[in-house]
């Protein structure tokens, strides 16, 4: 049984769990023996991860919190420690955008997305590390961050904060490593989630997207949460791990290329997938 689920008696924060990537997180945490936080501020959604998580047999709390308020971030702490116990895992998988360009996103927007997904992070893996230090706790931490820390996508203030909360992770597992708590973050692109989808439906066809021509899954981020958890990963820390079907590698320069490659290919008898135009 151990084998089959590794994270049997350990207790796990997810941050946006209500929905998209992180109920997935949550449910996989969950199916692998974690007792779960599900923390989030869409309250409507929160019990249906519950349910999923126990659905596993393992216990589920739901809070209402606000990655944007300090306070919030300490409850989420607090409820891990005094309805479970313990604190082993932190996911912060919370995170927003805001409209605008450079030239148009306003402040309150910038300090919104920045305090969402960043600042907030930051916080909540400051006080949890502070908590599996004094419980001599092995903790591990995982930040989703996003393809755009890196690629463009005319959103400077979610750029910015990603690719700070990717810095974060490596100074946290410096300093952390002492300790034995290990530190990574996970770099999603073109992940298919309810909401933007407008659907349910399995049916995630992306011509953009090299690998397979199609959107990644929920499930998919959530096995590599998975392992970036549990003792398969066990030296690896301070890093940040692609998942996004080879998309942020897809240039123009590369896209005409493999254009010309696809015929020459056809000849030989290797018909390929050719991608859209990039995204
Ligand atoms: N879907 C993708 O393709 C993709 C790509 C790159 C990165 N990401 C990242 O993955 C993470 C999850 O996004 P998703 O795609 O599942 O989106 P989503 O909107 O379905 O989920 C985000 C969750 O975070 C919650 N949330 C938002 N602000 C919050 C706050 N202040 N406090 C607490 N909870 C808050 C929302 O209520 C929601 O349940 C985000 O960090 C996002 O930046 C997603």
């Amino acid at each position: 049984m151990s084998n089959i689920q590794p994270l049997l008696g350990q207790v796990a924060i997810v941050t946006g769990a209500a929905k998209g990537i992180g109920r997935a997180i949550a449910v996989r945490l969950a199916e692998s023996g974690a007792d779960i936080v599900v923390a989030d501020i869409d309250v409507a959604n929160m019990p249906v991860t519950a349910q999923a998580i126990e659905a596993h047999g393992r216990r589920a709390v739901t809070l209402e919190a606000d990655m944007r308020k300090e306070s919030d971030i300490d409850r989420m702490v607090d409820q891990a420690l005094q309805s479970f116990g313990r604190l082993d895992i932190v996911v912060n998988n919370a995170g927003i955008n805001a409209p605008g360009g450079f030239l148009g996103v306003s402040r309150q927007d910038i300090r919104s997305v920045f305090d969402t997904d960043l600042i907030g992070p930051f916080m909540l893996s400051q006080r949890a590390a502070r908590e599996m230090i004094k419980a001599g706790i092995r903790g591990r931490i995982v930040c989703i961050s996003s393809i755009h820390s890196v690629v463009p996508h005319y959103c400077p203030h979610y750029s910015a904060a990603k690719i700070g909360l990717e810095q974060l992770v490596i100074d946290m597992a410096l300093e952390l490593a002492p300790y034995g708590i290990r530190a990574n973050a996970i770099r999603p692109g073109g992940i298919a989630i309810r909401g933007r989808l407008e659907t349910d439906s399995p049916d995630v066809a992306n011509p953009n997207i090299p690998y397979e021509g199609r959107n990644g899954l929920p499930s998919e981020v959530a096995a590599l949460a998975h392992f970036l958890v549990t003792e398969d990963s066990h030296y690896i820390t301070g890093a940040t791990v692609t998942i996004d079907g080879a998309l942020s590698r897809m240039t123009y320069s590369a896209l005409a290329r493999r254009r010309r490659l696809a015929e020459e290919q056809h000849d030989l008898g290797f018909p390929i997938h050719i991608p859209g135009p990039v995204l």
